[in-house]
């Protein structure tokens, strides 16, 4: 376990870690815009956070001063079983141009909407599956016992691995995403049980070849040669990584808005045309997707001295409440019909999986609010929120009032 100071002033010290940014890090948000616009750290070997719709698109849509070798932050910035740019670890979301649209391309196919919209039914059944096993109950807890568990439903028949592994996917998830602040020495051990996982499963799927992402993966070729196996791991943990915790903390924070926003959820029970408006508005309200950049050379960036190696935090979250860039932007608006939002990033990296977090952030929503018509959140229970750079709330306590 680690100890740390908390932090005093954000503009100087942010640390995306600290209690008060992972129980609510918008009001932080907020004065930073104001008053810097981009804040500094020493922590985790020095980096910046900008705060501005502008700023975050101008990193986002800058790969030449900007690699994305690392996109989480850790006290680690050169760990030593990471492949270097223009691959990185997990490709395509650590590679650079030009590696990084030959990655990107080999994942779109199984990405796009017609394969994805053939998963509704898989998606709907799972979410149904779930909600039957809390059916008639006063109280649930709508993290722990159901936003959590659909999303690794959807990856690991995806990926062709067993199901009854989740419990392990979601630890794999807390290492990469939450563990963050540990340090690097203690962290990386951490790692081993996670990549013989991994080897085990590619050595399964060699022997015994099926139709999953892994096969595929195994299988394809660019330019006449198979990809290096450290392409094929790298990717298969970004969509295990990329597809869990993403979509589970956007279903947990559209639950529980609706628990805290009565008048939302009954509009959103009776019209359920709204819905995919709704689905926008929760995702650029409650994005839960913050990456991160590495500076490539020293260079000034909007007055502020980068240099070789900073962190940079891209905070896609902050830049859709940002009021230049959104009418209202502090507004939960359900029918918001103008919505630009970055929750999918922005740039060459944008989401490759938005088809399916969608669709998968749709369904549990409907299948829940057809399941508990009313439901607010239980007194006296803790909402407990995920810590790093993807943000959603584990445990959603919940009285439920109609069903
Ligand atoms: C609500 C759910 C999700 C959100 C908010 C989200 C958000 C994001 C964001 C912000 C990025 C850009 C990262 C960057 O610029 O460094 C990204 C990239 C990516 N996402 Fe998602 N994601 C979600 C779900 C998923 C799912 C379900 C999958 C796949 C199963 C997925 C696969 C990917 C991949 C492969 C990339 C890398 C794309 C590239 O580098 O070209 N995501 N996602």
């Amino acid at each position: 376990m680690t100890t740390k100071p908390p932090v005093e002033d954000f503009a100087t010290d942010w640390d995306h870690t600290d209690p008060q940014w992972v129980n609510n890090p918008y009001p932080i948000w907020e004065e930073l815009r104001e008053r810097c616009p981009i804040a500094h750290t020493h922590r985790y070997g020095g980096g910046w956070f900008p705060t501005t719709h502008e700023m975050v698109s101008a990193v986002a849509n800058d790969t030449v001063h900007f690699t994305s070798r690392q996109v989480v932050v850790t006290n680690n910035k050169f760990p030593e079983f990471a492949p270097p740019a223009p691959m990185g670890g997990a490709p395509p979301i650590t590679s650079d141009p030009p590696f990084h649209q030959i990655a990107r391309r080999i994942m779109l196919p199984a990405l796009a909407p017609g394969p994805v919209n053939a998963l509704e039914p898989q998606i709907r059944e799972l979410c149904v599956q779930h909600l039957d096993e809390i059916a008639g109950r006063e109280f649930v807890d709508a993290g722990s016992e159901y936003a959590q568990f659909i999303s690794p439903g959807v990856i690991s028949r995806m990926l062709g691995f067993p199901p009854e592994d989740e419990d392990r996917f979601r630890d794999f998830v807390h290492l990469v995403l939450d563990l963050v602040d540990l340090p690097a020495e203690e962290r990386a051990p951490l790692f081993a049980p996670m990549a013989d996982y991994f080897s085990r499963q590619i050595d399964d799927h060699l022997a015994n070849p099926r139709d999953d992402f892994t096969s595929y993966l195994l299988g394809v070729e660019v330019g006449g040669s198979k990809l290096a196996p450290e392409h094929v791991r790298g990717t298969m943990v970004l969509m295990l990584v990329a597809g869990i915790d993403t979509t589970w903390s956007a279903i947990g924070a559209a639950i529980w808005h609706l628990a805290t926003h009565p008048k939302d959820l009954e509009r959103l029970v009776n019209e359920p045309a709204i819905m995919p408006l709704a689905v926008e508005e929760f995702l650029r309200f409650y994005a839960p997707v913050t990456m991160a950049r590495m500076v490539k050379e020293d260079f000034e960036f909007f007055g502020c001295p980068m240099k070789k190696d900073d962190w940079l935090l891209l905070g896609f979250p902050a830049a859709n409440r940002d009021p230049v860039a959104f009418d209202d932007a502090d507004r939960f608006i359900i029918d918001r019909a103008v919505n630009r939002h970055a929750a999918f990033g922005l740039g060459i990296h944008r989401c490759a999986g938005s088809n399916l977090a969608r669709l998968e952030l749709r369904v549990a929503v409907e299948e829940f609010i057809k399941r508990f018509t009313k439901f607010e959140l239980a007194a006296g229970g803790d909402v407990t929120w995920a810590q790093g750079q993807v943000r959603g709330p584990r445990q959603i306590p919940l009285h439920v009032l109609a069903s």
